[in-house]
Order: C-alpha cells, then structure tokens, then sequence
C-alpha cells in the first residue's frame, strides 16, 4: 500500500525542472525515501514477499556474472504474462534456454543490419509529413513521445513479421497497444488476488483483447510465408521459431516481442530528443557527423553506423541517464551468500539502473 501511495504521489507531479536527469523518485518512487531510511541494502516488502534491495555494482556483478548459474530468470505473474506474452522475457528454466537458442541468431547483427534502409526511409516519411504539416512555414509543435510511437511499431513488426505478413500484423499491435493501456491502468492499483478473473467492464475487455489477439497471430502463424535469407534480405524471426516452436509458443513469443520492443524504444528515442534540446551544442557536434559521413541527401545504411561514433555516445549517454528498462529480476536457485547475506533459494533478484543508482537490486525471499 504505502509502495503504491508513494507511486501514485510521484506520478501526481510533474518531474522537478531544476533536476531533468534525477527520474529515480519518479519511476521507483519507493526507492529513494527506503535508501534514506534503510541505507543502501535493505528489505522491503512486495506483498508477501520480502525482498533484498542491493545497490553496488560489484553485488550486481556477482549475482548476472560470477554467481549466475545459481540464479534463474524471474517467474512473472500471469496478469503481467497475459499482456507481455510467455516469451522470452517472462520465461524461465528450460523454456527460456530453449527459446533463447531458437531466437539468438534472429538478434546477430548480420541478420539485424539489412532491416537500416527501411528504418532510415520510415524516418524519412515521417519528417516529410512533419515538413508538410508546418505548412511550409519550418516549424511544427510535435509532442515527441508520440511522434515516436510508429517507429518502433513498424520496425519491430517487419523484424518479427517480415514484408509479406507486415500488413496484417499492424492490426494485431494495434490490439496490444490497447490491451497496454489497460494493463497500466490496472497496476497502479492495489492487486487483490482474483480480481481479473471479475466480469467487470474492464476485465471483459481484456479478455476480449487478448482472444482477438491471439486469433489474429494464430491466422498469421497458418499464413506464414517463411522471408529466406538470400540477397542481403533479413530473415524475420517467425522464420526462426516456425521450425522449433509450437503455434502457441510462436503466438506468445510475438506478443513479447511486440512487447519487448515497442516501449523501450519509444522511451529511448523520446529521451534522445529531449536530452538534444537540452544540449544543443550536441545536437550541432550530430548534425554535422551525419552530414560529414551520410551526407545532406543520403539516407544512413548499415555501413555508416559504425562512423557515427557521436551519435553512438548520445544514444549510450541517454541510456544511462534514462534507462529503459528499470528493472531486472532473477531468482536464486539454490541458498546462498552474497555480501554477509544468506540469501535462500527462491529469493527474487531485481536489478534495476539509473544515473544516481547506476545499478540497484532487488532480492527477496519466496520461501
Ligand atoms: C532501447 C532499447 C532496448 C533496451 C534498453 C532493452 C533492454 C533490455 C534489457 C535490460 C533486457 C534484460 C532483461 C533481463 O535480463 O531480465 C532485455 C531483454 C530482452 N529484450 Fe530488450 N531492450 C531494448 C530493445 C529491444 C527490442 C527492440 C527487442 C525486440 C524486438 C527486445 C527484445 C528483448 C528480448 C526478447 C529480451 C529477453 C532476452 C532474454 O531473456 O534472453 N529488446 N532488453
């Protein structure tokens, strides 16, 4: 209650100005007063389970890198899986090691780089339209978040779709861009055990959801047409899982990468932004990089990416700043120690970054 209540009351108010970079208090508001209170590492409470807060980065590096194989990936809750998918993200043991070698050579880069030129061209028919949208006078107000919200939509679903299925997936994200919204509505309240299986108004529409989505994979997955990879063409990650995986693990797969990919993205690009307006000597150091390696009238390919080492600062730099991913969660396997602490088998791990808390963990007990 009190987790929530400090939530709501962060999400209430508007981000302090004289502090642009400090988002902890807003997107962990818990964090901060428990720190002050508690010191670095510290319990709390999520529910019924307790959990292990850890905020130094040599604890982070003992439980993802020294100590990883005694940890496993974190058991979502079903609320959570049925708007993310059971794919990769929200797998764990087995599944998730099998998943993981079906899709690992879909994310190689050699397989990513040929998707640049449909990147660089959407981006290129969007500022068409913003350009004419000013009405030939040079400027347009654009709320950026939501400028944004295509990109990562369209390239996401020729990833994970390929050209020939592409159309038909936008219905599909559609739904799940909705489904989202309320999902979000949801988890900024109080959780009561039962409650979304209520045929309440909102409930019926998830249900609703989550069937029309599903129909809609599920026809997609019996249409599949497999993109091989001949000519420098990408093969889409349906071509990956097709061969190894069920049409219910395909269908939950696609709706977690939809998921995966689709906000943190947005959240990346839409800080970018931002933190350019706020630097503008930064934005005049990129221009002028991608004018002196792409050119005024060239659209970036894959060979430009690795000469735009500006460009790749600001794009680490805002990921450092703002983090997409707040938060990582693993679950200890077997008891064990970690700084003094006996941490027992079944604690959850979460890791979570940013500025001020480069890394911040959660570890909490199940048990
Ligand atoms: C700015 C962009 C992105 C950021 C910052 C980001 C960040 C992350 C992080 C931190 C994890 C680790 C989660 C964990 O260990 O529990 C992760 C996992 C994952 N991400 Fe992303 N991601 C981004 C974009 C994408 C995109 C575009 C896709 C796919 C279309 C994607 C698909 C995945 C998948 C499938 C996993 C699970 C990998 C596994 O467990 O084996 N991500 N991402």
């Amino acid at each position: 209650m009190e987790m929530l209540r400090l939530t709501k009351e962060a999400l209430s108010r508007p981000m302090d100005p004289s502090d642009p970079h400090g988002i902890l208090p807003r997107v962990l508001a818990f964090y901060p007063p428990c720190r002050k209170l508690y010191g670095p590492k510290h319990l709390i409470w999520f529910g019924t389970k307790p959990r292990l807060m850890i905020s130094s980065p040599e604890l982070i590096r003992e439980v993802l890198v020294v100590q990883a194989e005694h940890f496993d990936r974190y058991e979502a809750h079903p609320l959570i899986c049925q708007f993310e998918g059971y794919g990769l993200t929200n797998l764990n043991g087995d599944a998730w090691a099998r998943h993981r070698r079906i899709l690992s050579p879909a994310f190689h880069t050699e397989n990513l780089k040929p998707i640049v030129p449909f990147i660089a061209d959407t981006v290129r028919r969007m500022c068409d339209e913003l350009a004419a949208s000013s009405g030939g006078g040079g400027e347009a107000e654009v709320e950026v978040a939501k400028w944004f919200g295509p990109l990562p939509q369209e390239v996401i679903m020729l990833a994970t779709l390929g050209r020939r299925n592409y159309e038909a997936g936008r219905a599909v994200f559609e739904l799940q861009e909705e489904l989202g919204g309320l999902f979000d509505h949801a988890h900024t309240k109080v959780f009561v055990p039962g409650y979304r299986f209520l045929p309440l108004r909102s409930n019926v529409r998830v249900w609703c959801l989550v069937r029309k989505i599903r129909k809609g994979l599920a026809a997609l997955i019996a249409d599949l047409q497999v993109d091989d990879d001949e000519g420098g063409v990408m093969r889409d990650f349906m071509s990956f899982m097709a061969p190894a995986m069920t049409k219910n693990e395909m269908i939950e797969e696609s709706k977690n990468l939809f998921f995966a990919g689709k906000e943190t993205l947005s959240s990346l690009l839409t800080w970018a932004t931002i933190s350019l307006a706020m630097h503008p000597e930064w934005q005049d150091r990129a221009r002028q990089e991608v004018l002196a390696i792409v050119g005024r009238h060239e659209l970036p390919t894959k060979d430009h990416l690795p000469k735009l080492k500006t460009l790749a600062m600001i794009v680490n730099e805002t990921l450092r700043l703002y983090p997409s991913v707040v938060a990582t969660i693993r679950t200890a396997k077997r008891d064990l120690e970690l700084d003094g602490c006996v941490v027992p088998a079944g604690t959850e791990l979460i890791r979570g970054g940013a500025r001020r808390e480069v890394s911040l963990m959660h570890l909490s007990s199940i048990s």
